[in-house]
């Protein structure tokens, strides 16, 4: 596995490898790596002939009173897990690195990433964009895996490919929970074990509210707010429950199909979020 760590040796790589006929899955991760990310890597390995990883906690798309400088890290542990899984490929560059000092530009994308997690951290998803576009410039990937826990960012990078015309195929992979339930997440490690089985509201809840609104869509938003109740008994400060059109990131209308039943809430200081898709 080569592990590479400056954007130049990194894109010549991949530059080579596309004039050799290759075709490159990525898989762009901030590392502290769990079984969601790697069932993203499998998909990749199905897909691709070389499968790259990034390993990079990306600081634009922390606020200043955010989790940054305490994310969980574990190179030599991602490493090992990234080798296990068949990845050929590991970018993971230092902060100073991947942003010249007077960097300028960025993406953003308008629509799909104001509500949800966009309302409550209004420059999250302009960093994600931004560092996801130069990932992309610098993989030359022609398939990237998202994965579904983080649905609103999956939506968002597909926008962003359609809209900017990314040669790339988004490939969205299934949310991967823990035996009880708990979706897999590199911040569930700062969770107590008391925040943590308290923590499993948050999924129960959204569970009672789907089967709610697929027995009856008038109950929408009485289910919303039962759902909220639930997650404030057990402790937990809602950020939002809220029920979108997949499509647009709108209320559903009368034709919507598919929705997203998403949630986000603290528990202790961790901001978790989890959702369930399905058809209305
Ligand atoms: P990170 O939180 O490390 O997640 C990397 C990828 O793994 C994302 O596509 C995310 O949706 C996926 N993932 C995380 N937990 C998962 C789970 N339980 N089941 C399925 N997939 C899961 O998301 C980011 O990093 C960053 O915003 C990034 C896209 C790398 C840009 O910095």
């Amino acid at each position: 596995m080569k592990i590479f760590k400056t954007r130049r040796e990194f894109q010549q790589y991949a530059l080579e490898l596309k004039r050799a006929g290759k075709t490159i899955g990525l898989v762009p991760t901030m590392g502290f790596l769990h079984d969601g990310h790697m069932s993203l890597i499998d998909i990749a390995r199905a897909k691709a002939d070389v499968v790259m990883v990034s390993i990079f906690v990306n600081p634009t798309q922390f606020a200043p009173n955010e989790d940054f400088d305490r994310y969980p890290r574990d190179f030599d542990g991602d490493v090992a897990k990234c080798a296990d899984h068949g990845a050929d490929v590991i970018f993971a560059p230092e902060p100073g690195e991947m942003y010249d000092a007077d960097a300028s530009v960025w993406v953003e994308e308008t629509s799909l990433s104001r509500p949800l997690c966009g309302r409550s951290r209004p420059t999250f998803y302009r960093g994600v964009t931004t560092v996801v576009a130069k990932l992309f410039l610098l993989a030359q990937p022609d398939y990237a895996v998202f994965g579904l826990k983080d649905a609103q960012q999956c939506f968002v990078i597909q926008k962003m490919v359609r809209d900017l015309d990314f040669p790339i195929e988004i490939i969205p992979a299934p949310l991967v929970r823990d035996s009880d339930g708990l979706a897999l997440s590199s911040r569930n490690r700062y969770l107590s074990a008391d925040e943590r089985s308290r923590a499993l509201s948050i999924h129960r809840a959204l569970l009672t509210a789907k089967e709610e609104i697929i027995s009856d869509r008038q109950a929408m938003a009485a289910a919303i707010e039962k759902a909220k109740s639930a997650i404030a008994a057990a402790g937990g400060r809602v950020d939002y429950v809220d029920i979108l059109d997949c499509r647009t990131m709108e209320v559903p209308t009368a034709d919507s199909r598919q929705v997203i039943l998403a949630a986000a809430a603290f528990f202790g200081t961790t901001r978790l979020i989890d959702n369930e898709i399905f058809e209305i």
